[in-house]
């Protein structure tokens, strides 16, 4: 690594670190949770998610949008990991198709097998989507950790509080300020669809018809992979420009810029100035969209966290400890 790299990445650390210590403090959540009751939990957490990736450099995109997916619905509290039982019978897991739920079975089982019933799995969620973040970005922070396992998980809570890929930035800003979010996070954040994949059922609707604000040779290609009869669960890669679909990095921005990103959510970042300008700035400064990724991955992960004596540890993560 040059000296130059070196240095904006210790920049970074250190930016980091100043910003987040009040983060924990407010959420009740600390940095080295587990390191008295689960000293090696990080490092487990780390080299299984590694071997996942490079096994499948797919998975990155999957634990990365599964933190996302529990942490707006319920806070960050597995509750996207349950499957239906007598108490959760229509869980937010049957509500939107996500990968990455056998991945986190072996994460947990990997934990378990060191120490047994300690780390919960919304920590493992938090840890998973950080270390994707550093396997496919290049870039590492800290997480805080010690929430606890929900208890319930509701379908038709998904659709309240998850923004639709139809969105406009006004009701995108509306989600996302449920959250205690900002336009920042909510740029910053957006950045995850450079990588990862996505079923042609969510691009048709800006291809048939034509999506104007799409850029017109993009749409021609993209027609020729997602036809307007049927294939709708072909995927597609959320980059289609870049060579390395699998790379978390600002390359997302370039892409809004030219008008090839998938979703009417993503192009709408530039619909109003302030927000193209927050695009056009982490298009062209990739060591401050980190920061700024960085820093909206840890406020998403306090939201509506529970600590202390609320929720529990699962034994596994995807049924409650009472398993009813
Ligand atoms: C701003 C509102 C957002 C909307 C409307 C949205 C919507 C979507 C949709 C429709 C897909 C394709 C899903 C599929 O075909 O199964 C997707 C994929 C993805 N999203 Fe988002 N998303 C948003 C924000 C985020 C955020 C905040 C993150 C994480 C920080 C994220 C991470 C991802 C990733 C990594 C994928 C690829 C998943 C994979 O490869 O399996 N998204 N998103
Ligand atoms: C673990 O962290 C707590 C809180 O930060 C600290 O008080 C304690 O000394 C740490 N223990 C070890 C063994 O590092
Ligand atoms: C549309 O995409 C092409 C590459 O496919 C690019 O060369 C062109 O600049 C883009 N058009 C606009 C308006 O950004
Ligand atoms: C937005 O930017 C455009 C182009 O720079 C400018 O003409 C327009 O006045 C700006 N609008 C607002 C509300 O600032």
């Amino acid at each position: 690594m040059s000296t130059a790299t070196t240095s904006k990445i210790m920049l970074l650390m250190a930016f980091m670190a100043a910003a987040l210590s009040s983060v924990s403090m407010a959420s009740g959540l600390r940095y080295n949770f587990y390191n008295t009751s689960c000293p090696g939990a990080e490092d487990k957490v780390r080299s299984v998610v590694q071997s996942l990736i490079s096994n499948d450099a797919t998975m990155g995109a999957a634990f990365v949008r599964l933190f996302f997916h529990d942490c707006f619905v319920r806070g960050c509290d597995a509750s996207i990991l349950l499957d239906p039982s007598t108490s959760n019978p229509n869980t937010e897991k049957q509500a939107i198709a996500l990968r990455g739920y056998d991945a986190v079975n072996k994460i947990k089982a990997a934990l378990e097998s060191i120490c047994p019933g300690v780390v919960s799995c919304a920590d493992i969620l938090a840890f998973a989507a950080r270390d994707s973040t550093t396997a496919s970005g290049g870039f590492t922070f800290g997480m805080p950790s010690g929430r606890r396992d929900g208890l319930v998980s509701v379908f038709g809570e998904v659709f309240q509080h998850m923004p639709s890929p139809s969105s406009q930035l006004g009701d995108l800003l509306k989600s996302f300020d449920a959250k205690g979010l900002d336009a920042v996070d909510l740029v910053a954040l957006s950045g995850a669809h450079s990588f990862g994949q996505t079923s042609c059922n969510f691009v048709k609707p800006r291809l048939y018809p034509a999506d104007p604000t799409m850029n017109a040779t993009f749409a021609t290609a993209l027609r020729s992979v997602c036809p307007q009869q049927g294939g709708g669960s072909i995927l597609v890669n959320n980059n289609r420009v870049s060579q390395d679909p699998n790379k978390l990095s600002n390359a997302f921005y370039q892409n809004v810029a030219s008008r090839q990103v998938l979703f009417t959510s993503d192009q709408t970042l530039t619909s109003r100035n302030d927000t193209a300008a927050m695009v056009a700035d982490n298009a062209a400064r990739p060591i401050a969209w980190m920061a700024r990724f960085t820093g909206a991955m840890l406020k998403m992960g306090r939201i509506d966290v529970l600590t202390g004596a609320n929720g529990e540890v699962r034994k596994v993560c995807f049924a409650t400890n009472s398993g009813t």
